[in-house]
């Protein structure tokens, strides 16, 4: 039975299925089929033992022969098989680097919001507290308890936005000096804090204004609080701004809220520039807020937040800081 002969059709079996296999796994089918234990050609190799002396060798040498043709089919027919799959796999799994995808783009910070936090954090690590107020505001605080009746000139200095009814006495607020007014309610001195947010006027937009912009308003209110610590504080915080080369100077000006008031400017670039307003609080502003001005005196500044920035980093057009392309943002560096 283990004649040349059925060895020889063993061999084309197994050469016949293997070369049929048309993938790996019929290959390993086949493979069991014709070259595992079971199979003819091992099971002849075993028997070998069983034969007499003097055949075993000539047997043994057949089997060998067909056992290596058959392997070396098998070698030749999985390295084929496997090239297809690799070939296939590439092919299928190809991807299109060139098609749109529907990823998010990631935003940025405005540099309004960097230059806020910026703010704040320099005067938190002072012992500052942040005071936030509504942006609708009551007529009265906006005004009234800022020193500024209803028929004082003052008020025609900041174009309001006035809400419906009028009764209401609602108005955008034009400034955040009533958060001032809300914190001397609620709060005894000593008061050390800043307010930033949005304020309102009634301007049409181009290159320098936006009717709706931002402000930071400092207040401080403590006993022996004189015009050098609203300087001192006023220096640190350009320096802060503007780099710590800047000057300060204060100009002779007029707040209804401040007594004595004045404006402050930077040197900066080589020329001066108005920056905000500033001042001592004046004292019926302290009264209307039931805090005794022989006992407490204070001081206050507000600057505009847009011009902070467009002095600082060259903006010329206003157009840059409110029109929110995400590339004038990522240009600041605050990609989130
Ligand atoms: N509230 C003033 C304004 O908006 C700025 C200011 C604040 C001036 C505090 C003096 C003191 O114009």
């Amino acid at each position: 039975m283990n004649s040349a002969a059925n060895l020889q059709l063993w061999v084309d079996d197994a050469l016949k299925a293997f070369a049929a296999s048309k993938d790996l796994e019929q290959l390993k089918i086949e493979r069991i089929a014709h070259f595992g234990d079971k199979s003819p050609l091992s099971l002849a190799s075993r028997s070998l033992g069983s034969l007499p002396a003097n055949e075993r060798a000539g047997a043994g040498k057949l089997i060998g022969d067909a056992k290596a043709k058959v392997s070396q089919a098998l070698v030749e027919r999985t390295a084929a098989l496997e090239a297809q799959r690799d070939e296939r796999t590439l092919k299928e799994e190809k991807v299109d680097i060139s098609l749109r995808t529907f990823r998010h783009r990631v935003g940025a910070l405005h540099p309004l919001t960097l230059l806020k936090n910026e703010i704040n954090d320099f005067f938190i690590a002072q012992g500052y507290g942040v005071a936030e107020g509504p942006e609708l505001e009551a007529e009265w605080l906006n005004f009234d308890a800022l020193n500024m009746p209803s028929d004082h000139p003052a008020r025609s200095m900041q174009d309001t936005f006035f809400i419906e009814p009028e009764q209401a006495h609602l108005v955008l607020r034009t400034h955040t000096s009533p958060v001032q007014i809300r914190t001397m309610l609620e709060q005894k001195p000593p008061i050390y804090i800043i307010c930033p947010g949005r304020t309102f006027r009634a301007d049409e937009l181009d290159a320098t204004h936006t009717p709706v912009f931002n402000q930071v308003e400092g207040l401080v209110v403590d006993k022996g609080i004189s015009m050098a610590h609203l300087k001192g504080t006023l220096d640190l915080f350009a320096q802060k701004m503007f780099g710590g080369e800047v000057k300060t100077r204060l100009r002779p000006s007029y707040f209804p809220f401040t007594e004595p008031s004045a404006e402050v400017d930077v040197f900066f670039n080589g020329r001066w520039i108005e920056w905000g307003g500033c001042g001592m609080v004046n004292p019926k502003v302290l009264i209307a807020c039931g805090i005794d001005p022989v006992e407490y005196s204070g001081f206050a500044f507000g600057m505009g937040l847009e011009r902070t920035l467009m002095v600082r980093h060259g903006i010329t057009d206003m157009h840059d800081i409110v029109e929110g392309d995400i590339r004038f943002s990522q240009a600041f560096g605050g990609g989130i």
